[in-house]
């Protein structure tokens, strides 16, 4: 049993839009703390192009913490399994996203995993090209195409005001480039990840991602793989055991879809063979997750049996 209608979705929006109110809009990146807190919207994304959304579907949101998933996806098709896993690791750390603890005990300093903000710099790092636009534009491209959208661009305003405020992931990046894990010039590393965290779409075109993802990279309606199967396997084993980061263990007990959230109240879920999910709900729990997009995805999975467990 799926859900099929907007109408079936926007029952479950407004039941988990009070959750909201147990949340906080992220403040350190000072342009997120503009958005609404109580706002939510959701899409699902079905293989055969099909779409039901509900809420405020028209509000846009930065990628974040998504952004890491993606990526990802790139640097395994550009630079294969052996040299991206040389330099970060596949553990989850069971600590919060920027956390610097565990790099110090860890020799050599490689990140446990590329979903925390350490070892999404280091993915990032490996991003080709000459110029921070070089290698900013395969990412907006794979993204345009996954999205179907190519009008999808980073948000300036949002970029520069995490790039003016990011002095924890220059903490971090600094200790990756002394310990040899990145060779690059720290400020043109945290100008190309503010970029990239900076990508800017609404709840429906994130689904559609996330259909992607679902499908084991397959784009079935213009019958194009974007992405080899193994890659998106790697991506969707990383988002059931880091996507929701120290809250990763319990949203697969309650949720069971490999998902993955950002700060600025973004959640992307891949059901595997089945659909995308996109939801935008700002106010966050205190361990980073929109709260009232966590209500819904548990209200969804309940209801549907989504879980993969
Ligand atoms: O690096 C940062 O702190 C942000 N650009 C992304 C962090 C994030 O989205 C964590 N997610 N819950």
């Amino acid at each position: 049993m799926l859900c099929h209608s907007s109408e079936e979705l926007m029952a479950f929006v407004k039941e988990a839009r009070s959750a909201a109110k147990e949340g906080k809009v992220a403040e350190y990146i000072p342009a997120l703390a503009k958005a609404n807190p109580n706002s939510l919207s959701i899409a699902i994304f079905y293989p055969d192009g099909k779409c039901i959304s509900a809420g405020d579907i028209d509000k846009k949101m930065t990628l974040q913490s998504i952004s890491k998933v993606i990526s990802l996806a790139l640097v395994l098709m550009d630079r294969g399994e052996k040299e991206v896993f040389s330099r970060v690791g596949m553990e989850p750390t069971g600590d919060p996203f920027h956390s610097i603890g565990k790099l110090e005990t860890m020799s050599p300093a490689k990140p446990l995993n590329p979903m925390i903000n350490a070892g999404a710099l280091v993915v990032t790092h490996l991003l080709k090209g000459k110029s921070v636009e070089d290698r900013l534009q395969p990412l907006l491209s794979f993204i345009r195409e996954m999205a179907g959208d190519n009008r999808i661009d980073y948000s300036e305003e949002v970029a520069l005001s995490e790039y003016q405020s990011s002095f924890l992931n220059r903490a971090l990046a600094y200790f990756l480039r002394q310990h040899g894990v990145i060779q690059e010039d720290v400020e043109e590393l945290i100008d190309l990840y503010t970029k990239q965290c900076a990508i800017e779409m609404n709840c429906l075109e994130l689904a559609r991602i996330g259909m992607v993802f679902a499908m084991d990279g397959l784009d079935p309606m213009r019958g194009k793989q974007l992405m080899p199967p193994k890659v998106a396997r790697i991506c969707k084993t990383f988002m059931v055991t880091c996507g929701m980061y120290n809250a990763s263990g319990e949203f697969a007990i309650k949720v069971g879809i490999p998902a993955k959230s950002g700060v600025s109240g973004g959640i992307m879920g891949a059901v595997p063979n089945t659909f995308g999910i996109g939801i935008f709900g700002p106010a966050l729990n205190e361990k980073g997750n929109s709260a009232a997009g966590t209500k819904l995805l548990e209200l969804l999975s309940k209801t549907y049996r989504l879980s993969m467990f």
